[in-house]
């Protein structure tokens, strides 16, 4: 068979989950990859599913850790606080990888972590937290949207981050010389070490 030479995590798991890992990182460094930007799920007050694109910030394999940045008025929040618990998806075309990621998720406001990512955070991005209402509220015309440009902490206290702790992996990897699917399922035994265990799916 002609084409691509076949990748070495192809047939092999552990490898696979290294692929899974190094392509979050790359995802969250580079806006070019497909990774940047998964699409995160909750569940809405009805019980129902609700999802949205998001610009993945950082990914830290050794916490099993992905970041995201939001507004804490916007709706993601309180469903959040309901049902701390998300899946996060993302397909990459070029690749022809399909991650599935059930997490836990919190909304952390204040801290480190918030403060390093409020500091990193560029100008542009922050504007988005001088709206002055509600991210989701009605409005008459879509000018009507007031900003709060004189916001004396520039909107940080409408910044929050959204920490999502990857429990389990699904893996989807299309090829012509034949699919692969993988799960992998985080062991709690030992959490300053994460132990995974992975097993072989019929694509
Ligand atoms: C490419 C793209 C990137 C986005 N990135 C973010 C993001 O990083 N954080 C965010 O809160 N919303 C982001 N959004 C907007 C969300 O998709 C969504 O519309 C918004 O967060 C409101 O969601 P909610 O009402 O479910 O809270 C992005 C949308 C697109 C199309």
């Amino acid at each position: 068979m002609t084409g691509e030479p076949l990748p070495a995590f192809r047939d092999d798991l552990d490898l696979t989950l290294a692929e899974c890992w190094r392509l979050l990182q790359e995802g969250a460094t580079s806006r070019h990859s497909a990774f940047h930007v998964p699409t995160v799920a909750t569940l809405d007050e009805r019980g129902l599913p609700e999802l949205r694109t998001m610009v993945l910030r950082a990914a830290e394999p050794e916490r099993q850790l992905l970041r995201f940045h939001t507004d804490r008025r916007s709706a993601k929040i309180a469903q959040i606080a309901r049902v701390p618990a998300g899946t996060i998806h993302v397909y990459d075309k070029s690749s022809g990888i399909q991650l599935r990621l059930a997490a836990n998720l919190s909304i952390e406001t204040d801290g480190e972590e918030v403060e390093a990512a409020w500091a990193a955070s560029r100008s542009f991005s922050r504007i988005c937290y001088r709206v002055t209402e509600a991210p989701g509220r009605e409005v008459e015309h879509p000018e009507a949207v007031a900003f709060d440009h004189g916001a004396a902490d520039g909107g940080r206290s409408r910044f929050c981050i959204l920490l999502a702790r990857i429990h389990r992996i699904e893996w989807l990897h299309l090829a012509h010389a034949g699919h692969r699917r993988a799960v992998f399922e985080l062991i709690e035994k030992n959490a300053a070490k994460p132990e995974w265990t992975g097993r072989w799916l019929v694509p």
